[in-house]
């Protein structure tokens, strides 16, 4: 009999491409996801399986989600929650900390009490590099004391706590996999969508905040979900705490400039408006280290620059341009 997994965010930029990984190995999955930040769309192929369903709810809302929990666990045992369901759009947890507080920690909260009521006994969550903060030097799992800049950071942070704290009693085990700059297809913000909607706008034109130096390490969205099922099934730890990435390889924005000019508009011109930072929150430039997960045998497919190309091209193909996002 194939398991359940409860997921989290299941409609959502990398919820619904776990969804669809999920299936694929035969096993059924509940998603939770309340439409603020997701949509439909994204999960359409999974919706045509008989294993997939979805409730349209907020996490938050613990009596109504459970109870969608238990219709679909009548057939099948619970194998895992995944918990990806957060505010993914840090600048609006700089401008209003309730919504960090909300989504992106009460949700672990409510999702460590229906791990309590269904007897679900292990959690994979998502978990950011935002959490480090600025420390200096690449970032590797054992830095501390860490001080994030952002409420989404620090909300985080104190999410891992709980499930952390959760393993004393509720959980067997919490996997928490701290992901750096994820793209692909069915993202809906940040850099590439910033650029490629302005140069449809202005199609000689690119304004670039900033001076074009901050750079990061960026993952594909497949990697990134092999890497998620990776430290769910290939890793028996009660607390695993891993980097998720190619901790080689980074991308800069000058870069991720040129790639979607030579792509979407040749021969635009780049202004920078200047100045080593972005937006309040945001951390302009960090190394990771992921020599940990690489040693337990897990590497992404593609460098960050591979993988920023690739998601052009597949935002590009699915109308991201034309400002369908
Ligand atoms: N995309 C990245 O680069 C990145 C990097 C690090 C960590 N993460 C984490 O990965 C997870 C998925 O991110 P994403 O990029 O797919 O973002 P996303 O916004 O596409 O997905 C989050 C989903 O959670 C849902 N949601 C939010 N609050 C909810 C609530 N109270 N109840 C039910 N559903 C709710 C949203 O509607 C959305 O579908 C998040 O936890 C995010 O913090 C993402």
């Amino acid at each position: 009999m194939s398991s359940l997994h409860v997921l989290t965010g299941a409609a959502g930029f990398i919820g619904s491409h776990l969804s669809d990984a999920l299936l694929a190995r035969g096993d059924a999955v509940i998603g939770i996801d309340d439409l603020s930040l997701g949509t439909l769309r994204n999960v359409e192929d999974a919706s045509l399986s008989p294993r997939f369903a979805l409730y349209e709810g907020d996490v938050n809302d613990v009596e109504r989600a459970s109870a969608a929990i238990t219709a679909a666990a009548a057939t099948r045992p619970i194998d895992t929650l995944w918990h990806l369901a957060a505010n993914s759009d840090i600048q609006a947890g700089v401008a209003d900390p309730d919504v960090d507080l909300n989504r992106t920690f009460l949700t672990t909260y409510s999702a460590v009490q229906l791990c309590r009521r269904h007897g679900i006994r292990r959690v994979v969550f998502a978990s950011t590099s935002a959490v480090y903060g600025e420390l200096p030097g690449p970032l590797a799992e054992h830095a501390g004391p860490l001080f994030p800049i952002s409420n989404y950071g620090a909300m985080k942070l104190a999410s891992e706590a709980a499930l952390t704290a959760a393993t004393t009693g509720t959980l067997d085990a919490v996997a928490i996999a701290r992901f750096p700059n994820v793209v692909g297809p069915r993202s809906t913000h940040g850099v590439l969508h910033d650029f490629l909607a302005k140069l449809a706008a202005t199609p000689d034109r690119l304004v670039v905040l900033g001076d074009g130096t901050q750079e990061k390490p960026y993952v594909h969205v497949s990697d990134l979900v092999r890497g998620l099922l990776f430290i769910r099934y290939g890793i028996d730890e009660k607390i695993a705490c891993y980097n998720l990435g190619d901790g080689r390889t980074s991308t800069s924005v000058a870069e991720i400039a040129r790639l979607v000019i030579e792509r979407r508009s040749p021969g635009a011109a780049i202004e920078y408006t200047g100045g080593n930072r972005g937006w309040a929150g945001d951390v302009p430039r960090f190394q990771y280290d992921c020599s940990r997960i690489h040693a337990r045998g897990w590497q992404p497919s593609m460098t960050s620059t591979e993988a920023i190309a690739r998601a052009i091209d597949e935002l590009v193909a699915e109308g991201a341009a034309a400002g369908r996002s």
